[in-house]
């Protein structure tokens, strides 16, 4: 084995899933950010966590809830992940400029995305500061799937300069390696 810095052993993590975290401010404005440093953390109740940097806009909002919603964005959602990727919602509505359509969730203010692969309403149980991020744990208190996309999208090595090309679902990731 070869002794790397953590960047180059990080890289290897790809494909890595990508889920927005959907927030609603006090106002009820909607937000939406990509992340991938997210994983399920219980069964029963169903619990999931997402690490979130202290100056993202979604953590300031975080930080004032009570509840945050995950999603799968679809193969169409790539441009407009890509989008919330690389734009603050402490600037600028991002539902406003992208095709995303946020709507009422069943059990929490923050709302679910239409057309996501799933989505998991949660209600904030527990926080853990780690290093420049946040770790925000919630439990799951209701779930969604779309009838019409079941394929969600990945990070694939080198995203960062792709864009949004860099997002891939497995068939697209499995067709450019036959
Ligand atoms: C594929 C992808 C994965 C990301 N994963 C995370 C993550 O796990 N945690 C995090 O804090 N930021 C992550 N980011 C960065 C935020 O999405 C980005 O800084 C965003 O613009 C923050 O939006 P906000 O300021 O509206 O909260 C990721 C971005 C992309 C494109």
């Amino acid at each position: 084995m070869k002794s790397v810095e953590p960047r180059i052993a990080i890289e290897r993590k790809h494909p890595n899933w990508i889920f927005q975290v959907v927030t609603a401010d006090k106002d009820g404005i909607p937000n939406a950010m990509p992340a991938s440093w997210v994983t399920f953390a219980s069964a029963e109740p169903v619990m999931m966590a997402v690490s979130i940097a202290f100056e993202r806009y979604t953590h300031k909002v975080l930080v004032n809830s009570d509840d945050f919603v995950l999603t799968f964005p679809s193969k169409d959602q790539k441009e407009a992940t890509f989008y919330c990727g690389k734009n603050s919602g402490a600037n600028e509505d991002k539902f406003k400029n992208t095709n995303l359509k946020a709507v009422k969730a069943n059990k929490v203010n923050s709302p679910l995305i239409e057309d996501s692969v799933a989505c998991f309403e949660c209600k904030k149980r527990g926080s853990i500061d780690s290093g420049d991020h946040t770790i925000f744990v919630g439990e799951v208190v209701a779930t969604h799937v779309s009838e019409k996309y079941t394929e969600k999208i990945y990070t694939t090595e080198g995203w960062h300069e792709k864009g949004a090309e860099g997002f891939k679902t497995i068939k697209e990731i499995a067709g450019e390696n036959v």
